[in-house]
């Protein structure tokens, strides 16, 4: 699911000649998916690696090719032109060497060509190559001229290679390109010049080197959180705990285990931050002494566990909390949310705290959906408020709770 104000968006996919343009398909799909309407351009190489039937068959559209840009076919309308007034984002994914000197030179002499230069829409390059190409001071000469123009120009990942060289040249992944367009697409930067730290998923306390004692926290929601505050603008990090979920682009992660590496990255990272939201679920209790060996299956039927309480890092960072950051926590609650979320907000120093009523299916842990209730401090003299929905709504109606408290 996309972000709310990331709907019903058009998208221009550029397709130029790199091997990675097979992997069109599945971002096409995948925006499809999403509901958004999406238009191809394949330049004459790219039609030859991947077939402009595929993606014209999963866009639900014509492909559009080179040989359109001079074609009678289309009457009054010119297809470069219509094409860019169009596009909400234009993304060449993959952005061949030439195709990113074509860009740069303002070379029309294609349909992608042109309709790059003709449209006022964000613009996003996706190069990817040989790791020769990409080093080579022509390439990144052509990068940094589009970038100086205010497009964006994505760094390739690193890896092994079609060409069978290892290194930076590769086609990010479909997820990566997903978000990246979203940045793109993100109508308010809010949160632009501000630091943000985010702290996300569950720990694991170790008993002994293979088992540990954790709680069922998929990181979902501080990993929304982080995402759409990078969105908005912040410079983000992300201190997450073990999660199976991808990092969010743009945002630095510092991956934990233990509720005390936890606790170490938070205190590390919080000075020099503005904003800091703790949505980890953080455990409580550890091993008084963990087990060097595997713990045996014994004779007894019975084992006993001997555990003693982790520091609780929101309230060791509401204690040093500077003048003007803004502490935000959450309350995982069974019972008594209101006032056990009341009690955390003053107990620990916050600003707000988002009670979470995680006693039945529907809402919380490892759930898509959720319904919280954010209470403010009483200095900052607001109502609490209640969001319901998916976890990209919380996300964005927390961080209006926050954008519009430090104004
Ligand atoms: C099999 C094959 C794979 C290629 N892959 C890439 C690539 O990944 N990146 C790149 O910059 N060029 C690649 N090229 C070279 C481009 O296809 C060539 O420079 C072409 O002129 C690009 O045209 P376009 O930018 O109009 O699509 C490849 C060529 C071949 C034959």
């Amino acid at each position: 699911m996309p972000p709310l104000w990331a709907t019903d968006k058009k998208i221009l996919l550029g397709v130029s000649g790199g091997i990675a343009a097979y992997k069109t398909a599945e971002l096409v799909r995948a925006w499809i998916k999403q509901g958004y309407q999406v238009e191809t351009i394949l330049t004459d190489a790219a039609a030859r690696l991947v077939s402009p039937l595929t993606l014209s068959t999963l866009a639900k559209r014509r492909a559009w090719r080179d040989c359109d840009l001079l074609s009678d076919e289309h009457g009054w309308k010119i297809p470069h032109i219509t094409l860019s007034e169009w596009a909400d984002v234009l993304v060449v994914a993959p952005c061949t060497a030439n195709a990113l000197r074509a860009a740069a030179a303002g070379d029309s002499s294609t349909l992608l060509g042109a309709t790059l230069l003709a449209c006022k829409s964000p613009q996003l390059f996706f190069p990817a190559m040989n790791s020769n190409m990409w080093a080579n001071p022509a390439t990144k000469a052509n990068a940094r001229t589009l970038e100086e123009r205010g497009h964006r120009v994505i760094d390739p990942d690193s890896g092994p290679l079609a060409c069978g060289y290892e290194g930076a040249g590769r086609l990010p992944s479909t997820e990566a390109i997903l978000d990246e367009t979203w940045f793109s697409l993100c109508p308010i930067r809010d949160f632009a010049g501000k630091k943000v730290l985010v702290t996300a998923g569950p720990t694991h306390e170790y008993i002994d080197p293979v088992r540990f004692i954790s709680n069922p926290s998929t990181g979902k929601m501080g990993y929304a959180i982080a995402s759409e505050a990078r969105y908005r603008g912040a410079e983000v990090v992300l201190v997450s705990g073990p999660a199976a979920l991808r990092p969010p682009s743009g945002v630095r992660l510092v991956s934990v285990t233990s509720a005390e590496e936890m606790k170490e990255a938070c205190l590390s990272e919080s000075p020099g931050s503005d904003v800091i939201v703790m949505a980890a679920a953080v455990g409580d209790y550890r091993a008084r002494a963990r087990s060097v060996q595997k713990i045996k299956r014994a004779a007894s039927r019975s084992l006993t566990l001997e555990l003693e309480q982790n520091d609780d890092i929101a309230r060791a960072i509401g204690e040093r909390k500077a003048g003007g950051q803004i502490l935000a926590g959450f309350a995982a609650e069974t019972e008594n949310i209101r006032e056990n979320a009341l009690r955390k907000l003053d107990a620990k120093n916050l600003d707000l705290v988002v009670a979470n009523d995680v006693s039945g299916a529907e809402t919380g842990f490892a759930s898509d959906s959720n319904s919280v209730e954010i209470y403010l401090a009483p200095a900052l003299g607001q109502p609490p408020k209640r969001i319901s929905g998916d976890k990209w709504e919380v996300a964005s109606g927390i961080l209006d709770i926050i954008s519009n408290v430090t104004e």
